[in-house]
């Protein structure tokens, strides 16, 4: 034979490979959520999801300094509810001495070059389990809209370096923007879930928060995974918004939605790597069907080429590690 290339020249030995590799994970890929719990020296592993921990603030601030040590520069903090303040409005979630306000500000205390992230939906916070108001059975939009706003100035009065809206309604984006701008907080970023998925794969986070819908499903609200230009009108109307990082979630089904997004848009592109994602891995490791650490780089270096520029992921440790 009389080749001009030979493709598997640029494959031949571990440095070339290196040399041409087209996607290079970093740390500063990654954003790390954590599950923040009432009390204290509480460490609860989640049953559905093998190796993670939902942490009092005290454990949690201990996390955040070992993210931040090991080169991890971002933070999405979730917080579990207790069941005697959940009700239909959602207000605990702009308590000013609520769980997730006395996190933001323990956690910029003790590392304050963390960029700390908060999600923003009323579902821990609801009777009801869903990420709104509910009426007669539905997830209303525009009163949820006005409770969204004020847990928003609530994180950022606290000290959050951006919201993170994941609850899907219409106009949020908006709202929220104009009501950071007229309260002063001009550097709060928003982090928007703009093409998020109804997906099973977020079921073992709701065992980890106690916040699985109490009746119905989230499809009034969460996106058909049947839809692909849905996703962009709905990433381009955040933006148009106010949108500083825009967001595709789930992330290992949806690689595609990841690269038309990321096409489409010149802001950051973020995928989630969802709970139900980390599961699978976790427990096709355990049965020794898969190698976990391979299955993770593998993984998360599959979202990044798609085109996410930053990857929420529970195995942000665990890569870091590796990567060091
Ligand atoms: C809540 C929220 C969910 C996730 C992030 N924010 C669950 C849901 O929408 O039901 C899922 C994250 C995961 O599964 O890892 N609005």
């Amino acid at each position: 034979m009389h080749l001009l290339h030979r493709n598997r020249t640029l494959r031949r030995s571990a440095a070339i490979r290196s040399m041409v590799a087209e996607t290079l994970l970093t740390p500063n890929d990654f954003i790390a959520p954590l599950f923040i719990d009432e009390g204290e020296g509480v460490a609860f592993e989640i049953p559905s999801m093998p190796g993670y921990f939902r942490y009092s603030v005290d454990h949690t601030i201990k996390e955040v300094k070992t993210l931040w040590g090991m080169g991890i520069k971002s933070v999405l903090l979730f917080i579990r509810c207790r069941d005697e303040w959940k009700d239909n409005t959602g207000k605990e979630a702009w308590n000013e001495n609520g769980l997730m306000q006395r996190s933001i500000k323990a956690i910029k205390d003790a590392v304050p070059e963390m960029v700390v992230m908060t999600d923003v939906a009323l579902d821990p916070y609801s009777e009801f389990g869903h990420d709104g108001i509910v009426k007669d059975g539905q997830i209303l939009n525009d009163v949820t809209v006005d409770a969204l706003v004020k847990m928003s100035l609530s994180h950022a009065a606290a000290g959050a370096d951006f919201v993170a809206p994941s609850d899907m309604m219409d106009g949020r984006i908006g709202a929220i923007r104009q009501a950071l701008e007229t309260n002063q907080f001009t550097h709060t970023g928003i982090m928007s879930y703009s093409a998020k998925y109804a997906s099973c794969f977020y079921g073992p986070f709701r065992d980890a928060l106690d916040s699985a819908p109490g009746f119905g499903d989230k499809k009034t609200y969460q996106m058909n995974f049947a839809n692909r230009l849905e996703a962009i009108n709905e990433t381009m109307a955040d933006i148009r918004e106010g949108a500083d990082i825009v967001m595709v979630k789930p992330a290992m089904a949806y690689l595609d939605i990841i690269r038309e997004v990321k096409n489409a848009v010149t802001v950051p592109v973020s995928a989630y790597h969802v709970s139900g994602e980390y599961a699978m891995i976790k427990a096709a490791a355990q049965m020794g069907w898969l190698d976990e650490q391979k299955a993770i780089l593998e993984s998360l270096t599959a979202i990044k080429r798609a085109g996410a520029d930053l990857i929420a992921t529970y195995f942000a440790k665990e890569a870091a590690g590796m990567l060091a």
